[in-house]
């Protein structure tokens, strides 16, 4: 039954309703979880009080399995989660799972290995997947989505990318019909979070603190802070909205670690504020693909999103703009994307195939760029910034400089007219040189009204 109903089919219009229901010895899918930690507690307790028929997750993969179930049903006593999976098998071999009879696995644990061998196990074997994992599909997605096509089977992963927000089936089935031509967004929850309250006056380390404390941010916070999570994920939105496979590594990323409260200071009185953005561009045969703090004017939609939401922008050639926003992670916002994945699943919808191609990726971009210059105070320091940018075609356009702060080291600002990054960076490294700089000069690029997709 699975095999007819997963065939390659363009969609079923079924509804989800009737699906669920429909004739429960024939259409009841049986589910493994494997991981059941913040999002496969949240997917139980979706499934539980959803109430959805035609589901059942039978099986449970996790380590230290004994301990866990007591703990977990302990906590979970009187409540329809509990009742949900107080049958179910649990156990630590991920063979049994495979050997089993569960049509769909959920995959919940995260990274690159394990968890690619045991999809590509479930899909070598007809099972289909469902996932969170941004690492794999952004590594393995395109190995794995031909490995599901050719044992009929599904692999969705909508919560890999905005969380809860539908970037994936939006871009994939919503504007399937268009042709996207760029995609931008703020992907990472946590950068957003930490940026939003440094423009409200919180200095860095104090909020990456608190984002630590509330959860946000791992221990480890490289990941989000310093663009990785973000950068797997505008490899997956490239791959399912540009129709374009980038390499990962190739995607050049810049932490947020730098920007200081003076940024949003000067930023404000440009009528900007600052976020981590992703951006990937079609040109020809190369993806035009960063992940940097950006400057952002307050009049662009993407300005708005606050906190930990997320926000993509795609731009298509035939239907414009298209606005997704809402919240990128979180137990519930993300199951809310796996259970839509499982009722895809159990449906038998399918995306049609549409053609991939390889592109390069190139970083260079033409853009207004903010420059933040922290000096020892002496004379000729701008006639000497003004000199180095005009040696390389570039137009100085502002100077911004407080008062109130010590000669010994005196923030100020520059912006410059639309120049291309690489060259600019050219500038800077002979800027950097000049014995009054007392850092590396901070470079953010400027976002527009006329970049598309903002
Ligand atoms: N959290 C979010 O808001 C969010 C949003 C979007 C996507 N995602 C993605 O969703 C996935 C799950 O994230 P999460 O936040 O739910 O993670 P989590 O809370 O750390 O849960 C992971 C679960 O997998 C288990 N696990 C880890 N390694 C294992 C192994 N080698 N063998 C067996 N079980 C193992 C963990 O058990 P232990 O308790 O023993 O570690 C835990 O039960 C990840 O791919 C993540 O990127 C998460």
């Amino acid at each position: 039954m699975l095999k007819k109903m997963v065939r390659k089919v363009t969609k079923v219009a079924k509804p989800v309703e009737a699906a669920m229901v429909a004739d429960a010895h024939d259409s009841m899918k049986k589910i493994a979880l494997l991981g059941l930690g913040t999002v496969g507690t949240g997917v139980v307790e979706l499934l539980a009080l959803r109430k959805l028929h035609g589901v059942a997750v039978t099986h449970i993969y996790n380590r230290n399995v004994e301990q866990k179930r007591a703990a977990w049903l302990a906590k979970h006593a009187q409540k329809p989660a509990h009742k949900l999976i107080e049958n179910a098998a649990w156990t630590e071999s991920i063979d049994e799972i495979l050997a089993s009879d569960v049509d769909i696995i959920v995959e919940l644990v995260g990274g690159v290995t394990p968890a690619g061998d045991w999809v590509r196990g479930a899909l070598a074997r007809g099972k289909s997947v469902v996932t969170a994992n941004k690492q794999l599909i952004a590594y393995a997605g395109t190995e794995l989505l031909k490995l599901a096509a050719k044992r009929n089977a599904h692999l969705l992963y909508g919560a890999a990318v905005g969380g809860g927000v539908p970037v994936i089936p939006g871009a994939l089935q919503g504007l399937g019909g268009d042709s996207l031509t760029q995609v931008s967004g703020i992907l990472n929850g946590t950068c957003n979070f930490i940026l939003s309250k440094m423009e409200a006056g919180a200095d860095f380390a104090e909020v990456l603190a608190e984002a630590q404390a509330l959860g946000y941010a791992e221990a480890d916070p490289s990941a989000d802070v310093d663009g990785y999570d973000a950068r797997a994920k505008l490899v997956i939105l490239a791959r399912v909205a540009l129709r374009s496979e980038i390499d990962v590594e190739a995607v050049e990323t810049e932490s947020i670690r730098r920007i200081a409260a003076i940024d949003f200071s000067y930023t404000r009185e440009m009528g900007c504020t600052i976020r981590q953005i992703s951006r990937a561009q079609v040109d020809g045969r190369f993806v035009r693909a960063r992940v940097a703090p950006m400057v952002v004017p307050k009049s662009l939609a993407i300005a708005g999103s606050h906190g930990t939401l997320n926000t993509v922008v795609t731009h298509g050639a035939f239907g414009g703009d298209v606005v997704f926003s809402g919240h990128g992670a979180g137990a519930h916002p993300t199951a809310v994307a796996v259970v839509s994945d499982l009722l895809a699943v159990v449906q038998g919808s399918a995306q049609v195939a549409q053609p991939v191609r390889k592109r390069e990726v190139t970083g260079e971009v033409t853009a207004p760029h903010y420059l933040r210059f922290i000096v020892r105070d002496k004379p000729g320091i701008v006639s000497g910034i003004a000199g180095a940018l005009a040696r390389n075609g570039i137009n100085l356009d502002t100077i911004l400089q407080h008062t109130g702060f010590s000669k010994d080291r005196l923030p100020f600002i520059a912006t410059v007219e639309p120049c291309l990054n690489t060259t600019l960076r050219k500038a800077l490294k002979s800027i950097s040189r000049m014995d009054c700089m007392l850092e590396p000069p901070l470079c953010l690029q400027i976002l527009t009204a006329e970049d598309k997709s903002v």
